[in-house]
């Protein structure tokens, strides 16, 4: 019965490339919610998208180099909400900094700069940022010896994760090409 033999053939193969397809797609959207679905922009340089938090990285022998793109939503909210709660009194709640904050004050320590365009926070790479809100103004690592600031160290108050999701609502105010350089250099 040969019509009944390809039939009943056809019908299998449907199965088999039904739950290929299904295995597949399962594997994908696991992926997705455990966050770690990776891709490759350009040469050497992965990334990951997980709630509007975009990073890349370069694999490489020492430090991981790591760059977190301007955030999008939910994680721009959540940026925003981390960034009203810890940041805003001295930084400003549009990212303005502190009046004249290139003069030092009377006990010679320096006001909070911007960290829009008008400041130099997208002059750092990102590994740089990450350490100095971490672990502040740490002299002889990000300081000069003995160099004293009011930059309070977050390490304890907030995770890594919420750190570059600060940083990635902070990267919503910088223009393309801001972006475009601090991006190169935090990759480098
Ligand atoms: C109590 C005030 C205060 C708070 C709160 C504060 N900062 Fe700062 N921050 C400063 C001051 C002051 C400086 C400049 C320090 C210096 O140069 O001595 C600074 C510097 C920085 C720099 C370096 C900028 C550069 O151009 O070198 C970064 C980055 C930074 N702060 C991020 C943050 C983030 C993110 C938060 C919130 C998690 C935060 N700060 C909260 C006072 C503060």
């Amino acid at each position: 019965m040969p019509f009944k033999k390809t039939n009943s053939r056809a019908s299998n193969n449907r199965i088999g490339r039904f739950s290929a397809g299904a295995i597949g797609v399962s594997v994908i959207v696991g992926l997705i919610v455990i966050g770690v679905n990776y891709f490759q922009t350009d040469a050497g340089v992965l990334y990951t998208v997980h709630q509007g938090l975009k990073i890349e990285r370069v694999e490489r022998s020492g430090p991981t180099a790591f760059w977190v793109a301007p955030a999008q939503e939910p994680a721009l909210a959540d940026g925003k909400l981390l960034y009203g709660t810890f940041c805003a009194s001295c930084h400003g709640a549009k990212m303005e900094g502190q009046p004249n904050w290139r003069s030092r004050m009377a006990n010679g320590r320096l006001p909070a700069p911007p960290h829009n365009i008008t400041g130099h926070t997208w002059h750092h790479p990102d590994a740089q940022l990450l350490s100095m809100i971490k672990d502040g103004f740490v002299p002889g690592v990000t300081a000069p010896i003995g160099y004293e600031s009011n930059m309070p160290a977050f390490g304890a108050a907030l995770s890594d994760i919420q750190i570059k999701t600060i940083l990635a609502y902070i990267k919503t105010y910088w223009p393309d090409d801001a972006l475009d350089a601090q991006r190169e250099i935090s990759l480098q």
